[in-house]
């Protein structure tokens, strides 16, 4: 069985009700990623087949719309649910999407932790799997109720119907499960919506499948005995923040075991998708946003906002209360307080003095800053870009610089507008 094609189904085709946004769950962002990215990215790496999403007709457009922006479109399929008529529905409306043969991988578009090793193993299993998880607190999620004999499965009850004795059940039900898809769609057939919320249920499909008819179970549950924090489950903001806390502590711990010094994990915002080269220290209320690279030695902060396109090489240091955005800082430039580096450029050694401003946009465009090698910008600066401050040249304290009015090299201005200092007499 293992030898079948594998193709993997994420539902999110609810009414995200209780995030109480307005918008779509999905999008909403877990460390530099949207939600819905992370359980996609996690399935990455598994055996090649067809790849379906079920999404409803409430937040279709802006999810598929943020899907075709990142060429997700090429590997999956979008499928329509009408109405959110629960996860066996949702399944519904999938399968008609993969082919008839094989197996399929069903995964909820609200679990961003589970990590993509632990599906890697699943599929590995043979038959029908079905993955739960031993947690200290169960409440929200399916419980899974065993045979008090052989410990066999018997059924997955939800919170809401389950009684005051099945709600103390702590193993719980995931959300993943490995299917023949064959199987699955003759389940769903059998599937009933009698129950609190009146939906179809994806766990009754699963349950009879692995359980069989016979009684005896013709398929595997594994679980997970200390996957409380990956199976987490987001269906509100309280939940949206525990998520973001948790995947925020996995990206410290990984850079941290790269040679990262983290002075205070509990106030520091890495995304997802930061490079920083051993030896970089990064001091406390930093946010650093994706796709930002910091070389070796590096300092940051504290107090550092650095944005998209940010670029620190080696030895470079970016102190409290600077925010860059498409800024480049060369090897040893320095920008220690209270400054804006937008669209620039910093040559290796330059430094910049505090209060720096970069103004790069003049309300319809952005435009460029450089600042050439061991250039001295003096406090208070302003640089109107586009500009250009040549190598060694000095700017005076308080100095604007307007646009297009580039600082030749090793010289000095000074004032408003900056002007060339007046040669001492
Ligand atoms: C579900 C499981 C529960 C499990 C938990 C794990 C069911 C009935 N319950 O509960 O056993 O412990 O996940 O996190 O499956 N969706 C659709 N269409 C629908 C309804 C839901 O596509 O009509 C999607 C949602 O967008 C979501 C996922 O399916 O991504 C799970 O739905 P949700 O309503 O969050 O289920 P839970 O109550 O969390
Ligand atoms: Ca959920």
């Amino acid at each position: 069985m293992t030898d079948s094609p594998l193709h993997i189904l994420v539902l999110a085709g609810g009414e995200s009700t209780r995030i109480r946004t307005g918008g779509p769950k999905a999008l909403l962002d877990v460390c530099g990623r949207p939600l819905l990215e992370h359980i996609l990215c996690a399935s990455d790496g598994l055996p090649p087949g067809e790849r379906a999403i079920v999404l409803g007709p409430t937040h279709r457009a802006p999810i598929e719309k943020w899907m075709s922006g990142q060429g997700l479109l090429d590997t999956w399929k979008v499928c329509l649910q009408p109405q959110p008529d629960g996860t066996g529905d949702a399944v519904r409306c999938g399968l008609p999407a993969l082919p008839k043969e094989g197996r399929v991988l069903v995964l909820y578009g609200d679990t961003p932790l589970l990590r993509p090793e632990t599906l890697a193993f699943l599929v590995e299993q043979q038959g029908n799997c079905l993955l739960t998880a031993l947690v200290a607190d169960p409440s929200g999620y399916g419980r899974v109720l065993r045979d008090d004999e052989d410990g066999s499965l018997l059924a997955i009850v939800e919170e809401k119907d389950a009684d005051e004795q099945q709600r103390l059940v702590q193993e719980i039900n995931t959300g993943v499960y490995l299917l023949d898809v064959a199987g699955l769609r003759r389940a769903l057939e059998e599937v009933e919506n009698d129950n609190a919320q009146g939906e179809f249920y994806l766990p009754d499909a699963a349950v009879a499948m692995i359980r069989g008819s016979s009684g005896e179970q013709h398929g595997t549950v594994v679980c997970l005995e200390d996957g409380e924090e990956e199976i987490l489950g987001v269906n509100d903001l309280r939940e949206l923040a525990q998520a973001a806390a948790l995947m925020r502590d996995r990206i410290l711990l990984e850079h941290m075991e790269r040679g990262v010094i983290i002075d205070d994990p509990h106030t520091t915002w890495i995304e997802d998708g930061v490079e920083i080269g051993a030896g970089s220290r990064i001091m406390p209320h930093c946010v650093l946003r994706r796709g930002v690279r910091i070389g070796q030695a590096c300092m940051v902060g504290p107090f550092a906002h650095l944005r998209v396109g940010t670029v620190l090489h080696d030895r470079a240091e970016v102190g409290n209360f600077v925010e860059t955005k498409n800024a480049e800082l060369h090897e040893g430039a320095k920008s220690k307080h209270l400054t804006y580096l937008g669209d620039a450029e910093i040559g290796a050694k330059a430094n910049i003095g505090c209060g720096t401003i970069t103004a790069n946009y003049d309300g319809k465009a952005k435009h460029r800053t450089v600042v050439g090698e061991r250039a001295f910008i003096g406090s208070g600066t302003v640089l109107v870009a586009p500009v250009t401050v040549g190598d060694g040249a000095t700017t005076g304290a308080g100095a604007v610089v307007t646009r297009g009015q580039d600082v030749p090299a090793g010289t000095t201005v000074v004032g408003v507008p900056a002007r060339p200092l007046p040669a001492r007499k």
